[in-house]
């Protein structure tokens, strides 16, 4: 006897921003300008687009940092322009992300500087060290754990923020350009890192200008300009 199919209840979308605009000043232009774009659950969106076309701008929307000044963003089913404060934190702790310029604490050590998004749900239990060193070995970082992170290379703070941004294993992994600092073998790691993680139900958006990345990872390609999102 074969199983009677149970129809599965549809998933709420990720995230959805409906013509959403951003500027940076009254007088400056817009940054971002009627955006629409749905991210479904545990899609893998790649995006892309020359400097300047917005791809950061749209990062600090879709991790909380900023707000939108037109349109609307939902993430996780919450309207986040009429959230408020405690519900806007308690949806960042589900985002991990990794930002171009790293913003890591530079006085807080490597392995300080992983633990955050873990210390942020409370004391670190034998079982969130063991994923700290997991992360420091898998990006090779087991040697400086202990340095402060103003004492490293570009590539080595890319490292950091790239654990720091899986520790707490995100339900939506945002990464601005995670391998523009790193050479080729440590960019395979990452993306296979990101691939595992969307494997197990993480929703990533990764923006790139690595073009062999691009050409390998099979997955929808979002183009930006001028602030634009091309269909
Ligand atoms: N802090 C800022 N103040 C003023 N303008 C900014 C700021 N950050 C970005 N911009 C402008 O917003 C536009 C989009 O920038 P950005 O989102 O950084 O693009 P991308 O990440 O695609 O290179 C650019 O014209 C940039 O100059
Ligand atoms: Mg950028």
């Amino acid at each position: 006897m074969s199983a009677v199919p149970v129809p599965s209840a549809p998933r709420p979308p990720m995230l959805t921003l409906a013509e959403v605009g951003f500027r940076y000043g009254h007088k400056q232009p817009w940054a971002l300008h009627h955006v629409n774009l749905t991210i479904p659950q545990g899609s893998f969106h790649l995006l892309t687009g020359p400097s300047g076309a917005g791809k950061t701008t749209l990062f600090n929307l879709l991790t909380l940092a900023q707000m939108p000044q037109a349109g609307s963003l939902t993430l996780m089913g919450t309207d986040v322009g009429t959230a408020s404060r405690a519900a806007r934190a308690a949806l960042r702790r589900n985002i991990g992300v990794v930002w171009q310029d790293f913003r890591l604490l530079p006085h807080l050590t490597v392995r300080e500087n992983i633990a955050l998004p873990l210390q942020l749900q409370g004391p670190l239990t034998a079982t969130h060290r063991e994923a700290i060193d997991q992360l420091l070995d898998w990006v090779g970082l087991h040697p400086l754990a202990n340095r402060p992170a103003s004492s490293l290379s570009g590539g080595e703070q890319q490292r950091t923020a790239i654990a720091r941004a899986v520790v707490h294993r995100p339900t939506l992994l945002i990464a601005d350009e995670p391998t523009g600092n790193v050479d080729d073998g440590m960019a395979r790691k990452i993306l296979h890192l990101f691939t595992e993680l969307h494997k197990q139900g993480t929703t990533i958006v990764l923006a790139t200008h690595d073009t062999a990345l691009l050409q390998s990872k099979q997955a929808p390609v979002l183009h930006l300009k001028e602030g634009r999102l091309l269909s």
